[in-house]
């Protein structure tokens, strides 16, 4: 079949995949590659066991794959063969040199397009879907520009909002679609191309366009923005403990008002993923280079109340178990970041799994689909942690129960049979207050919500 347009993500990861697999189930007449330099990864985007978790995905990519969706590491002659690039590989903190801890490292960004310039035979528009920091177009036009010859590139950026576990109605039913590039002839072009892609199945007004650096910055404004709800609800679920104030009565109370709004209000034993502490940290770091200390500090503080939020539980834990927890069991349900993936990147279950083993604890781990990733976090201090994909056996003869993820399924357990089953006095911290408190509290466990009042049988 001759395809309309040929269209290249490289990089395979959690934002790739889902994003160019909906592409392809929407736009049939594109071909889409998907190329990724890690050949286990491409292996099992053609497999029947994909490399991500997300609901919905599999159908998508069975339906498409071999149609008009393919996953290959063959870069450079798709680079050759495509008419727009979107570059999707990661950008991870840098870990050295200048900026060590808060810039973004983009070495292989900045490698993806020395390939483009190098394969590259035809005009072709690069998108960013990566998130960057505010003026990397900048640079990434200057290699493009430097080596490129009578080739054109045009530059645009077209930031992701999916969320990981939604990702696919993320993308169906997006609230917005942004575009940033050039305010001229070309660039308009550009942006209306790409705007052409998603007008295949998103109305006109939710299409979004920018200039570049207001899409570059955005992206990383609506993450902060985001990562801030949930620090300024954490931060006040501790003035809770101390008042009987209830979190969850307080959130309904201000969310109902429809300036505030009622998501991202759920409080937490702190937030991760691998975006939100990398993209503040980021936008601390360019505020720092502008020299808007101010500006800087107010953004840095949402990243230390979540370390805040983390280790003041972890002290609660040790401090509710009469100050001695070495030796003792205590199982965690759930380690990944967030339900409904199995992504454990920046999961506060990492810190608390740390920080328990330093206790002397013997840590049980449950997750319906994050244990392999959970091995990983963990390599070379697995000494005192059990891994156990059956919550029952996990909990068994556990002194605490901790919920540090907010799996459906967990809400759903025998909660007689699992305090039957554990150690006496039975502990359960909630790290995401899904669970009946009063229920388990009659049962007889010792129950410590976040924000709430805590029910325990100890006079
Ligand atoms: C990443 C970034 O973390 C995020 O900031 C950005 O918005 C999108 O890209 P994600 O898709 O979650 O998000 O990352 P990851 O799952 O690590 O995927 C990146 C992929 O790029 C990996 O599969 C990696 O192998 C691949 N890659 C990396 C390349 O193909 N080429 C490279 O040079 C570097
Ligand atoms: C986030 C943004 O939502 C998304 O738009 C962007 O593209 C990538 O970063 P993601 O990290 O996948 O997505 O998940 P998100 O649902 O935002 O949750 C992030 C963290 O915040 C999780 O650990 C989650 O449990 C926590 N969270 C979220 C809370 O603690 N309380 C809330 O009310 C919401």
């Amino acid at each position: 079949m001759e395809f309309k347009k040929r269209i290249l993500c490289i990089g395979a990861g959690y934002v790739g995949g889902p994003t160019m697999a909906v592409i392809a189930l929407k736009c049939p007449e594109y071909r889409i590659d998907v190329v990724d330099i890690n050949q286990d990864r491409i292996n099992a985007w053609n497999s029947d066991d994909l490399p991500i978790f997300e609901p919905g995905l599999f159908e998508i990519v069975k339906e498409r794959r071999g149609k008009n969706l393919f996953f290959s590491t063959d870069t450079e002659e798709n680079i050759t063969k495509a008419d727009i690039i979107f570059v999707s590989v990661n950008t991870p903190t840098k870990t050295f040199g200048e900026g060590a801890g808060m810039a973004s490292d983009l070495q292989y960004w900045e490698a993806t397009a020395h390939q483009i310039v190098k394969h590259a035979q035809s005009d072709k528009i690069i998108v960013e879907k990566s998130t960057l920091p505010v003026r990397t177009a900048e640079a990434m036009e200057r290699i493009l520009k430097m080596h490129s010859g009578n080739i054109k590139f045009e530059v645009v950026s077209n930031p992701e909002f999916l969320a990981e576990g939604t990702a696919i109605s993320d993308l169906l039913e997006a609230d917005r679609v942004l575009i940033g590039a050039h305010d001229t002839e070309e660039g308009n072009r550009a942006s209306q191309e790409i705007a052409d892609i998603y007008r295949h199945w998103l109305p006109e007004e939710k299409i979004i366009t920018t200039n570049l650096w207001s899409s570059e910055l955005s992206k990383l404004i609506a993450n902060a923005f985001l990562a801030q709800r949930i620090s300024s609800i954490n931060s006040i679920s501790a003035l809770c403990e101390k008042t009987d104030a209830d979190i969850s009565e307080i959130a309904h109370a201000i969310g109902s008002d429809s300036r505030i709004g009622s998501k991202f209000l759920q409080t937490s034993v702190g937030f991760g993923g691998s975006c939100f502490k990398k993209d503040i940290l980021n936008l601390v770091y360019i505020s720092k280079s502008y020299g808007l200390y101010e500006v800087a500090d107010y953004w840095e503080s949402v990243v230390t109340m979540n370390e805040y939020q983390k280790s003041r539980f972890v002290r609660k834990i040790i401090k509710e178990m009469f100050n001695t927890v070495a030796g003792k069991k205590i199982t965690l349900f759930g380690f990944a970041f967030k339900a409904n993936t199995g992504d454990t990147r920046e999961s506060p279950a990492i810190d608390i799994t740390k920080s328990l083993l330093d206790e002397n604890v013997r840590v049980t781990i449950h997750d319906p689909e994050a244990i392999e990733n959970a091995k990983i976090d963990l390599k070379g201090i697995e000494k005192n942690i059990t891994y156990e994909t059956d919550p029952y056996r996990a909990a068994a003869n556990s002194n605490a129960i901790i919920i540090t993820t907010e799996w459906e399924q967990f809400k759903d357990l025998d909660y007689s049979k699992i305090y039957d089953s554990m150690e006496k006095p039975a502990f359960i911290f909630d790290g995401r207050n899904i669970l009946d408190h009063r229920k388990l509290f009659s049962i007889g466990f010792n129950v410590y919500p976040i924000g709430k009042q805590q029910l325990t049988h100890f006079s």
